[in-house]
């Protein structure tokens, strides 16, 4: 790890990264949707929701399809969170239409829509029949996607997540087959986020980047990528992780004030993109494991939960990260405070230092978090003291994540990460 937090590339050093064939990034550049759809076919389905479908945006973004020759159908009955319902009717509607391009135009739960569409319309069945990773069988129909919020990254990443009635909690599909063809990242269509939907997205960003770049490394093997979607850190995935750490922790706080700090809006959204991208082929790991469970439980935002988890769980991991977290502190500015000074001479100052430095970083992440409305602790988020070894357990479940998260876990590790976010106490899992 070098001073600047970037990876070398030491012998064994090892790098994988999916990514959309097109990223198109900057204010004003939905205007380019046309010439863009244009280029992947004729007869396009857009999946979004009935806030978007009536917005001034949305009207333009139709406009300048047609303009461009491009034929369009709306399905504008997405609903947050993705019940599984709204994605098989949308294919019933639209199975017959000779439909060659999707784009994804709203938040998360409208682009995942939008790639779950793409695949069922190409490869037949229900969303079951894809849960898990690798079960699509090969390519869908292109994809654009067009975030409107600044938080899931979605645009670029190879899963959809899914609220399935018959089951306790949200469930994936995970396939280097559903990541959009296209991805048309335009600040301009955040501006109208209030604050609290800006603080959710903008914590379910900055976990992305941390959990991404904090996650386990596994050896160079080069069967990884066909046998997992999600591998773990590497050289490619760090460096955007990084980056998308930086540029959330010098926005977060002006993004979501409400306010009209346009600059601030870009560097979020841009943050996380840079969040899709790293969690896109690293995966997330405890704070998304024990997220899950406390969603059913509270019916709380995505992010909301794991930007409430996420001081926790980086405390947790200090010990398995102490190199990684350091360089988070860099990347937030922190400055060298008493946590982080060293006696000079002192023994081992070198690791010392780093430690310091790595604790700062997570005092950092649960300042900024907190100074944008996240819940402190997971009473405040609304869990009963009552559930935390059913969480436990269940965030136990989630092996996938599990797996990812860089310091081993069990029940009762995790029950002590829950019982300390369910008390408040980050210097209790500090040390
Ligand atoms: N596929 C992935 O990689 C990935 C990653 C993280 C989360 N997710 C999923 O994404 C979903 C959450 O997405 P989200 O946080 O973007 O929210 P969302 O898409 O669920 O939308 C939440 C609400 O915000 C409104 N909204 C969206 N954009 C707006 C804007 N510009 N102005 C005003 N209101 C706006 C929507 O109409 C909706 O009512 C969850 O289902 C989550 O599980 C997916």
């Amino acid at each position: 790890m070098s001073t600047t937090g970037q990876a070398t590339t030491e012998a064994g050093a090892s790098g994988l990264i999916r990514v959309p064939r097109q990223i198109i990034f900057g204010a004003g550049q939905r205007r380019g949707l046309g010439a863009v759809t244009a280029a992947l076919g004729t007869n396009a389905l857009v999946c979004t929701d009935a806030r978007m479908a009536g917005a001034p945006e949305f009207l333009e973004i139709r406009e300048n399809l047609r303009a461009a020759g491009v034929a369009v159908h709306v399905f504008s009955a997405v609903e947050a969170e993705l019940p599984a319902g709204s994605i098989a009717d949308c294919v019933d509607e639209v199975a017959a239409l000779g439909i060659d391009v999707v784009l994804g135009v709203g938040g998360g739960s409208c682009i995942d829509h939008a790639k779950v569409v793409s695949a069922l319309l190409v490869h037949g069945g229900k969303p079951g029949d894809y849960y898990g990773e690798f079960k699509i069988p090969g390519p869908s129909l292109p994809v654009v996607a067009v975030p409107t919020t600044a938080g899931t990254g979605s645009e670029v990443t190879p899963v959809a997540v899914i609220a399935d009635p018959d089951r306790e909690m949200k469930v994936g599909i995970s396939s280097p087959h559903l990541i959009p063809h296209t991805a048309v990242v335009d600040p301009e269509l955040t501006y109208t986020c209030p604050r609290s939907l800006s603080a959710h997205a903008a914590a379910d960003a900055l976990s992305h980047c941390v959990e991404a770049f904090t996650a386990i490394r596994r050896p160079p093997d080069p069967a990884l990528s066909t046998e997992r979607v999600f591998v773990g850190k590497s050289l490619l995935t760090d460096s955007y992780a990084l980056s998308g750490i930086e540029l959330i922790g010098r926005s977060i706080v002006a993004a979501c004030s409400g306010g009209d700090d346009r600059s601030a809006r870009a560097e979020l959204h841009l943050g996380a993109l840079y969040g899709g991208l790293a969690l896109g082929t690293a995966g997330t790991a405890a704070a998304h494991a024990l997220q899950y469970p406390i969603g059913a439980l509270t019916h709380t935002p995505h992010g909301a939960g794991v930007g409430a988890l996420l001081p926790y769980v980086m405390a947790y991991n200090l010990p398995a990260r102490t190199a990684e977290f350091a360089a988070v502190a860099s990347a937030l500015r922190c400055p060298l405070d008493s946590d982080a000074t060293v006696a000079p001479g002192a023994a081992d100052s070198g690791s010392a230092a780093e430690s310091g430095r790595a604790r700062a970083a997570v005092r950092r992440v649960a300042e900024l978090l907190g100074a944008v409305g996240i819940p402190r602790d997971l009473a405040e988020l609304g869990l009963s003291e009552d559930r935390l070894d059913w969480v436990a357990e269940r965030g136990m479940s989630a092996a996938r994540l599990v797996d990812n998260n860089p310091r081993p876990l069990d029940s009762g590790e995790m029950g002590r990460i829950l019982r300390a976010a369910f008390d408040g106490d980050l210097d209790g899992l500090l040390g």
